[in-house]
């Protein structure tokens, strides 16, 4: 789930090569539960028809400013009145010209000046139109307005030349318009730190010690958190997945780098959420050449150490630290057990075969008094959000 489930969003479509990307971004926005007006210019028109949009959003796709009145429609009125969010993307030089001086010469502008809603803007233009200082003014005068910029980014524009001015991907504007449209959530004004991945620990140059984590839950706890309003420092494993919206990820590869990063992450944070699979042990010594199997017969043992227990060993008052407990057996024993072993304030339980690698999570959160609330299967998205909640709880508590 999302914060988007629920949203009116007025989507501006104004005239750029990189309209296309905007009928995917209609279609992400709506998968994630949004309603989408869209409001397609004149000069968009001439990239794109409104059919696409129409059969995407299920929703009239407006034009002109003129367009017929019906009872409960008063053109621009109703669309800039009644949205949570408007976002122009594509925004060429001129709408973001018009919309800095308040002109409205067309329906998507007139529709922006009847809204109190936020402006998420999406420029994209050639890299000469987009440093020019009038460009630049514009989007300085939005941003002082509360308005947030995303993008442009680097690479081959449409004059087959590399710049700046390329519109930013549909995937990461619906994680902008997250950030939007969650900042007045419950964890307002809090930092949340959130671990995730497994950990890989070196045996040679080559080889390591692993786990199959593949860091979906902590990598959703940290949307959801975004989704609430919060600042989140994602103290990550290897992994293949993208970096929520707004999220401050650091990268590390061994349990004691995670330590490092968490340790100093923590400072001034108010929540950490250590969902990675940290390893227990690692190799004594890394070896400085590949291991060779002529060199070493038969078998192979391996010398390893304990790593340090990373949440055990940080904290300060105040700091809420909540827990994963991936078991194969007893789980309820076990969490409550790393509960008081690891002074936590809450653990979430699961089972270690059917959680990893999977896209659903079936948990069983167990508190310090005992209490231990087992929730059905659901999506990692649904479990972070459900987790995010509580979290809100204990803060506010
Ligand atoms: O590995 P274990 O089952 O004890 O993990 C329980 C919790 O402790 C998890 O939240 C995990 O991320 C954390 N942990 C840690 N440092 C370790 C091992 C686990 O912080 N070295």
């Amino acid at each position: 789930m999302s914060i988007l489930r629920g949203a009116r969003i007025l989507l501006g479509i104004t005239g750029g090569v990189a309209a296309h990307k905007s009928v995917d971004l209609a279609s992400k926005l709506v998968q994630q539960g949004a309603t989408v007006d869209v409001v397609l210019t004149d000069a968009a028109r001439n990239f794109l028809g409104p059919a696409g949009l129409q059969a995407i959003t299920r929703r009239p796709v407006y034009g002109s400013v003129f367009e017929p009145w019906t009872a409960d429609f008063a053109g621009h009125i109703t669309l800039g009145e009644e949205s949570d969010l408007l976002i122009v993307a594509p925004a060429t030089v001129n709408v973001v010209a018009e919309l800095a001086l308040g002109l409205a010469p067309d329906m998507l502008t007139t529709a922006a000046l009847a809204s109190t809603a936020p402006l998420l803007i999406a420029p994209a233009m050639e890299d000469t139109m987009f440093r020019h200082p009038a460009m630049q003014q514009n989007l300085e005068t939005l941003r002082a307005r509360g308005a947030m910029v995303v993008g442009p980014e680097s690479g081959r524009l449409a004059s087959g030349e590399q710049g700046i001015g390329r519109m930013s991907e549909p995937a990461t504007i619906v994680g902008a318009a997250r950030k939007i449209l969650g900042r007045n959530g419950i964890l307002q004004g809090r930092r949340i730190v959130v671990t995730a991945g497994g950990t890989r620990e070196a045996l040679d140059p080559v080889r390591y010690l692993g786990n199959r984590s593949t860091g979906l839950m902590g990598y959703a706890i940290a949307q959801s958190a975004i989704d609430a309003g919060a600042a989140v420092t994602l103290v990550s494993g290897p992994t293949s997945l993208d970096t929520p919206y707004g999220a401050e990820r650091i990268d590390v590869q061994t349990a004691v780098e995670m330590k490092e990063a968490v340790t100093e992450a923590v400072n001034g944070a108010d929540v950490i959420i250590m969902s990675a699979a940290v390893a227990d042990y690692r190799p004594n010594a890394v070896r400085s050449e590949k291991i060779k199997k002529s060199e070493l017969g038969a078998t192979l043992s391996l010398d390893l150490v304990t790593n340090p227990d990373i949440i055990a060993s940080i904290g300060h008052d105040g700091l809420i630290k909540i827990g994963f407990a991936a078991e194969t057996s007893n789980l309820v024993e076990h969490a409550q057990r790393k509960l008081r072993e690891k002074g936590l304030h809450l653990v979430v339980a699961n089972n270690a075969e059917q959680a990893i690698g999977s896209r659903d999570n079936q948990v069983t959160l167990v508190w310090p008094n005992g209490d231990v609330d087992q929730l059905p299967l659901m999506p990692k998205s649904d479990v972070a959000e459900l987790v995010i909640e509580r979290v809100g709880t204990l803060l506010a508590g």
